[in-house]
């Protein structure tokens, strides 16, 4: 569905992502796990439009060009990012912050239907509609950017450390929620630190260092794999 050939980017001569190609489906769940600095940022940046893709680097989604496509155009043509901070509009309320998302004419027609996945996707949202955003819980307040995202009706979702900073308790249940989305039948691009929560319910993943892919495998192969075990799992 989304096909990401050979991109590199570069902030200044510093080369944050050295030809990265991977692919995520339909339905599928795909995990990026790296040390800080690696890149996992930057990639899901350049997916989004808002970091240049060097020439010779491709991204299409089914067959459609993204390249070096403005970043509206990319949410437009199906593509959302949950940003790293969550990027919410904390004086506005949750009904606010997430109708804001409706703004592609993609989401516009389906408004309703969207409000209603999000809202059945996170009923605690339901309950807070008219809560002021900044006054919620951090575990809420990435409900709120990941449903925002949703309202955009995207394809493929992209999400830059969704977990960070939530209790065990919130990090569970955020990620059965990606399990949900997945299963909805949308592609779900995850970034994460926490690799043994998310090695669990990823389809596959990749392993990126120094803005290179070194390994990639299903989600079961990479948690079973030594290497993966003694960099990300804290194995010893
Ligand atoms: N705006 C920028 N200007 C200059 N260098 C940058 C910029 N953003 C990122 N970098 C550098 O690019 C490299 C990759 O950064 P990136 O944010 O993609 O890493 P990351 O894998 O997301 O790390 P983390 O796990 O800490 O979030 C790092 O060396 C970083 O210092
Ligand atoms: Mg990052």
């Amino acid at each position: 569905m989304i096909e990401i050939s050979a991109i590199s980017a570069f902030y200044g001569k510093h080369c944050a992502l050295d030809g990265v190609s991977l692919t995520v489906q339909r339905g599928e769940l795909v995990v990026i796990l790296g040390a800080n600095g690696a890149g996992k940022t930057t990639l899901l940046k350049a997916i989004g439009g808002l970091v240049p893709v060097a020439p010779g680097g491709r991204i299409a989604m089914a067959g459609k060009e993204l390249t070096a496509v403005p970043a509206h155009d990319i949410v437009a043509a199906g593509v959302a990012l949950v940003p790293e901070g969550r990027g919410i509009f904390g004086e506005m309320t949750v009904r606010e912050n997430l109708l804001l998302g409706a703004y592609p004419a993609r989401a516009r027609k389906t408004e309703a239907r969207n409000l209603e996945l999000v809202l059945s996707l996170f009923p605690r949202l339901n309950e807070r509609l008219r809560q002021t955003v900044r006054t919620m819980s951090g575990g809420e307040q990435q409900m709120v950017a990941i449903g925002r995202a949703l309202m955009t009706a995207p394809d493929i979702l992209l999400l830059d450390e969704p977990s960070l900073g939530l209790s065990p308790i919130m990090c569970k249940e955020l990620f059965q929620s990606l399990g949900r989305i997945r299963d909805a039948g949308l592609g779900i691009l995850l970034v994460e630190q926490n690799a043994k929560q998310s090695l669990k319910i990823a389809d596959r993943g990749y392993l990126i260092e120094s803005g290179r892919i070194v390994g990639a495998g299903t989600g079961a192969a990479l948690s079973a794999d030594p290497a993966v075990q003694r960099a990300y799992l804290g194995a010893g």
